[in-house]
């Protein structure tokens, strides 16, 4: 076997051949080994707290199925090829279901709901998620940006991660709910919005759901927040609501008048669901744009050659930019693009397998929880060349065509595909050109020996908190 500095196989991708091993009796197979190479599986769970990407990369060093150990769960299987991730989110999804984590904490949204539940929930809700759809809300997302970014100055230090975490608050809101943040105000729900997360904290995996830790503590009165918001939005809203969709400026005025026009199945649309939905969509809408923005703008920083052409492009835009420069913006385009491939704000995606099954020859019971290591099939060197590298101008051929369909894979798959994936390309695209037009964000924290970013993995991936950039206003 081959392999690059990093240890990494190089071998091709396997073959239909390799597969042909998952079609034996799974009971007849063997578990995949623990990574030899990480000590003994009592202490995986110390490793992965120190470095969650250090661990992947060693674990899954020599083949794409371990095995590892995690207190209070048992055995868990990760999984890192593209033909796994393909099997688990589309052509065998049957077999694998959403684990219980999401849906003790954020109820029936279309995150977490399965079955005819979830694609009845899916059915009212994807028209109004198309590309076309999302369009609508493009100048309310530039008119958002603007309005905090206009506010910066010339030698201004910014914790950009948390001003971008506001940034992005603010356009869910303008934009999906209805309701315009205050710039320095509105305290209670950004804290909420932000503690959505402390559910997933890793403590929380060695104690059953009902201790009540600090992080529970602050997820539910966050959640509780939230929820007393959209109820009271749906008040004003109401008796209120366009019926004509075309009139809608926001996605719960939208929701409102369909149910209101009885155009859509009601029972979709019930109080209930509608606020379990909005506090989902903030949840799933919120740092993970934060998060590819933050990125964008740290490898903008990083790669002066890149900087440049970016510029170049949203300098020859006539003024802020609108849903019609969008085809004129393909540098930005790419850097989005490849932002995402080397730092997936989902950057894992656990689900639970309800019966045996295998993969590479390797049995996986029933009830075992799963990981697709999104991040770790982002920077294979068998399917991406220089896979660590910020390279945008790969993008420039056909290498979508040409890739593996789940070798890229930001937004997941299959189905349950991310809904907001439009939503979230355009507001980066837009986001990225309306402050590139005005501003040089200068990076001044460190990178490490590699050079990459100080990162912490929660939740979503995120930058440490505290990094600081350097604001230099344009000519
Ligand atoms: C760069 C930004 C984003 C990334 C990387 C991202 C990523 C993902 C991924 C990987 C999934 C699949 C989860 C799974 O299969 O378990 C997902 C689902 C979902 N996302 Fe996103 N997302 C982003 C932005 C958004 C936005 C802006 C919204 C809403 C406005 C949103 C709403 C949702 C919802 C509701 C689901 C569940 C879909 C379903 O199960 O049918 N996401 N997202």
């Amino acid at each position: 076997m081959s392999s690059d500095t990093t240890g990494r196989r190089t071998e091709p991708a396997p073959s239909e051949e390799g597969k042909r091993d998952d079609d034996a009796d799974p009971s007849e197979l063997p578990l995949p080994p623990y990574p030899p190479n990480l000590g003994h599986p009592r202490l995986h769970f110390l490793h992965q707290m120190r470095d969650v990407f250090e661990f992947g990369e060693q674990a899954l060093a020599t083949r794409d199925v371990v095995r590892s150990h995690l207190p209070g769960e048992g055995d868990v299987f990760s999984l890192a090829h593209p033909e796994h991730v393909k099997r688990v989110l589309l052509t065998e999804r049957e077999t694998f279901r959403k684990s219980d984590d999401f849906r003790i904490a954020f109820g029936e949204g279309l995150l977490t709901v399965e079955g005819e539940e979830w694609a009845a929930q899916r059915d009212v809700l994807q028209p109004l998620f198309t590309r076309d759809s999302v369009m609508d809300y493009a100048d309310g997302m530039v008119e958002q940006v603007r309005r905090r970014s206009d506010r910066w100055a010339d030698g201004d230090r910014l914790e950009l991660q948390s001003e971008l975490t506001d940034m992005t608050l603010d356009v869910l809101f303008a934009t999906v709910l209805g309701r315009e943040l205050a710039l320095d105000g509105d305290e209670r729900i950004r804290r909420a919005a932000e503690a959505l997360h402390d559910w997933f904290v890793p403590t929380s995996y060695l104690l059953p759901d009902w201790v009540p830790t600090p992080a529970r503590r602050r997820f539910r009165k966050g959640k509780a927040t939230l929820q007393a918001e959209a109820d009271r939005l749906l008040e004003e809203k109401a008796g209120g609501a366009p019926t004509d969709p075309a009139e809608a400026e926001d996605l719960l005025s939208l929701l409102v008048g369909l149910r209101e026009s009885g155009v859509a199945d009601s029972g979709m649309l019930t109080d209930e669901r509608l606020r379990d939905q909005m506090v989902t969509i903030i949840f799933a809408g919120h740092d993970t744009t934060t998060t590819s923005l933050t990125f964008a703008f740290w490898a903008l920083a990083n790669n002066p050659g890149v900087r440049e052409r970016f510029h170049a492009e949203v300098d020859a835009l006539d003024g802020p930019p609108t849903m019609d420069d969008l085809d004129e913006l393909p540098v930005t385009d790419r850097v989005v693009t490849e932002t995402l491939r080397l730092y997936p704000p989902v950057y894992s995606l656990p689900r639970r397998s309800t019966e045996p099954t295998a993969f590479d020859g390797y049995r996986i019971p029933a009830d075992s929880r799963i990981i697709l290591a999104l991040r770790h099939v982002h920077r294979d060197p068998r399917f991406f060349e220089a896979p660590d590298s910020f390279r945008p101008s790969r993008w420039d051929g056909d290498l979508r065509g040409e890739l593996h369909d789940f070798a890229y894979a930001p937004f997941g798959g299959g189905p349950r595909i991310c809904i907001g994936r439009e939503f979230a390309l355009l507001e980066a695209k837009l986001a990225l050109a309306t402050i590139g037009r005005e501003y040089d964000l200068y990076w001044l924290g460190d990178n490490d020996a590699d050079g990459e970013p100080p990162i912490s993995p929660e939740m979503t991936l995120r930058m440490t908190p505290g990094q600081e950039f350097l604001v230099t206003e344009r000519e």
